[in-house]
């Protein structure tokens, strides 16, 4: 099911907070021309960030991969502001940080000394009652560039898969590349065998989720066994559990994987992402 999504009461564009009908960028903003753009969606647990500093940083990352110059320090007291500013301070909330290029006559390559267009927002997120969903996920192609350790804006891809499953009747696509399993359209993709879980390593062909750095943590706190390695399609026969992890999944059970109209897991046991359910939970909410 399609939900319409809401817009902001305020957004803060270039320096300054403005209601959004009143936020507008130019048509040659590299961001609008050719996605040239990176994001960051952080989660506020009750006012409370989670892993701010990890968000931070691998925003830091994305912009230095794509040469964008933009001081990152301004940040911080901003989103606390975005926060306070939409109300959510004792709420479960997120906020989405958005900075393209800027704008300059259209060229392929990177303008010099341009402005950077920076627009941030805080936003109300459902974050209770994750362990109870049981998704229905449809298995399709990774058709996506190889770069998708970078966030950026560029997202067509991802909105392509994930709008094929959603007008199919499903929660979110899971993609595969060269027979392995990548990640999900918005998610990141763990698989539990025989007690030990296998997640794909960081690297060019899947986003460093920070919910995933998580998960391993807890892990390795729970001492749970897991493998980073990509998981090969062809061994979901053996799978135990299927969970898909990100900032708004947080750690959501698969109940089922569908291929080409073929039911090809489904979900029996989930001790295991039960376990991590509810260290999540105690560590979202401390
Ligand atoms: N999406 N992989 C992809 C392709 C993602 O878009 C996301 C998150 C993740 C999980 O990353 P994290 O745990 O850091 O949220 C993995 C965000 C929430 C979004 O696009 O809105």
């Amino acid at each position: 099911m399609k939900n319409k999504g809401s817009y902001p009461s305020e957004v803060y564009l270039n320096g300054e907070w403005m209601p959004p009908q009143e936020a507008t960028v130019s048509v040659f903003d590299r961001g609008f021309m050719f996605g040239d753009g990176i994001y960051e969606v952080t989660p506020f647990y009750r006012g409370k960030p989670f892993h701010l500093q990890e968000h931070l940083e691998r925003l830091r990352y994305c912009l230095a991969q794509i040469k964008i110059p933009f001081d990152i320090t301004i940040l911080e007291p901003l989103m606390f502001e975005a926060l306070s500013r939409a109300g959510l301070t004792e709420k479960d909330a997120a906020v989405y940080i958005q900075i393209s290029r800027g704008t300059a006559p259209r060229t392929h390559y990177f303008p010099d000394d341009i402005k950077p267009t920076f627009l941030m927002y805080a936003f109300p997120v459902q974050l209770e009652n994750f362990q109870q969903k049981r998704w229905k996920v449809l298995v399709s192609e990774d058709f996506r560039w190889q770069r998708c350790d970078i966030k950026s804006t560029a997202l067509l891809a991802n909105t392509m898969s994930n709008e094929e499953a959603i007008t199919g009747g499903y929660d979110e696509n899971l993609l595969v590349r060269e027979g392995c399993f990548t990640e999900g359209s918005h998610s990141t993709a763990f698989f539990v065998v025989d007690g030990m879980i296998y997640t794909r390593p960081e690297g060019p062909l899947i986003l460093s989720g920070i919910t995933r750095k998580v998960v391993l943590e807890i892990c390795r706190d729970l001492g749970i066994s897991y493998e980073e390695v990509a998981f090969p399609v062809v061994r979901v026969s053996e799978v135990d559990e299927i969970f898909l992890t990100g900032t708004t999944t947080q750690i959501t059970t698969v109940g089922s994987l569908h291929y080409e109209g073929e039911e090809i897991f489904r979900s029996q046991k989930g001790e295991i992402t039960a376990r991590l359910q509810e260290e999540f939970e105690r560590r979202t909410r401390k």
